[in-house]
């Protein structure tokens, strides 16, 4: 059996050295989004200290709110802000400039794929329509859904436009990607938790088949993953859409269930909850096997069940590679 191809979400970021120092000569996150050279360097860094097999284009989800009119910063230790925030004002929302914005990530795209080796993927991603939209209406990322869900209730027309234009911008972002040469896309859905099931299919799984179609359309043989984290059950609706070629696995997913119960025809993509990164040693060791157990002879991308956090140790991620490939 050979090993699965092995990435992670975060890999570029805070837990490794060499960002933080790229990070502290930008000055800020948004800094480093924008200036190419540092962002396909910060791209490149976790392929090249443990031979990955894919490189994901750093950036942000929240930049497509920025470019359609919201003013976006990153507070130390708090997180995101988008102002104003649509449940306080009315904004006025256009994403018939996206494209005048997009120079230097594309650029990004250009300086990575220049450097990768053809052996490994460059992935592209965006944020799906109804987790960027959280942080719009919010202006911040919330845990509680209840305040969002609310104003989608009470506020139909806006919101049907906002999940709307988010879905075209994104279109639009990711056939932008591609053609400066990603060759894979990943749709984050990273607030799906917690909503009604038909909320979910209404708002997240069909606008996210939307998007997979129009960019399917003129690439087809890019291949896209949603990761609906949080989905639940919902994850068979995705696989049952037929247009997903890979569906990511949260922490909360049992493996076992996943092999199961979604379409041998889509790839499924990590699992490993991040904190066991962390922990290193047997326990990473054995959840990481378990879940190797269950996809073994299926397609299979070996992933996390969300992004690395901080405090991961870099050692630790070097022994996983290593159990992943042996
Ligand atoms: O290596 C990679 O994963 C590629 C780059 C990437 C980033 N953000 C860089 C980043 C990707 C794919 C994202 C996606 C993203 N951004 C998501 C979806 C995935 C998820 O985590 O659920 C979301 C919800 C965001 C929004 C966002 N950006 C938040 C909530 C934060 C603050 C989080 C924190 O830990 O402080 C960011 C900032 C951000 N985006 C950082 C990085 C490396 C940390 C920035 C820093 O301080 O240096």
């Amino acid at each position: 059996m050979s090993p699965p191809p092995v990435w992670f979400m975060r890999q570029a970021g805070r837990y490794l050295p060499e960002y933080r120092a790229l990070r502290k000569k930008a000055g800020s996150f948004l800094n480093l989004c924008f200036d190419p050279v540092a962002a396909a360097e910060v791209t490149l860094q976790p392929v090249r200290r443990y031979d990955l097999d894919a490189a994901i284009l750093f950036a942000d989800i929240l930049l497509i709110p920025m470019f359609m009119g919201q003013k976006l910063s990153f507070e130390a230790g708090e997180g995101p802000r988008l102002s104003p925030a649509l449940l306080n004002e009315k904004v006025d929302l256009s994403i018939d400039q996206i494209s005048e914005h997009l120079g230097p990530i594309m650029e990004t795209i250009r300086l990575c794929r220049k450097e990768l080796a053809q052996s490994k993927a460059l992935i592209g991603f965006a944020g799906a329509p109804w987790t960027v939209a959280t942080y719009m209406i919010a202006g911040q990322g919330v845990k509680d859904p209840a305040a969002l869900r609310s104003f989608a209730y009470n506020c139909p027309e806006v919101f049907d436009d906002l999940i709307k234009k988010l879905e075209t911008a994104t279109i639009e972002y990711l056939k932008n990607q591609i053609k400066a040469g990603v060759q894979a896309v990943q749709l984050f859905e990273s607030w799906a938790s917690g909503l009604p099931a038909d909320f979910m299919r209404e708002f997240c799984v069909a606008p996210a088949a939307r998007i997979a179609r129009a960019v399917k359309a003129d690439h087809p043989e890019i291949p896209f993953i949603a990761f609906p984290k949080g989905a639940g059950h919902i994850l068979v609706d995705y696989a049952e859409k037929g247009i997903f070629d890979g569906i990511s696995i949260d922490s909360s997913t049992d493996p076992a269930w996943a092999a199961e119960q979604l379409s041998p025809k889509v790839t499924v993509q990590g699992g490993l909850d991040p904190l066991l990164v962390v922990q290193g040693g047997d326990a990473m060791h054995a959840a990481a096997v378990k879940i190797l157990q269950a996809f073994e002879g299926r397609p299979y991308i070996f992933n996390l069940g969300h992004g690395f956090v901080p405090h991961t140790p870099p050692e630790h991620v070097a022994e996983l590679v290593k159990l992943v490939r042996t």
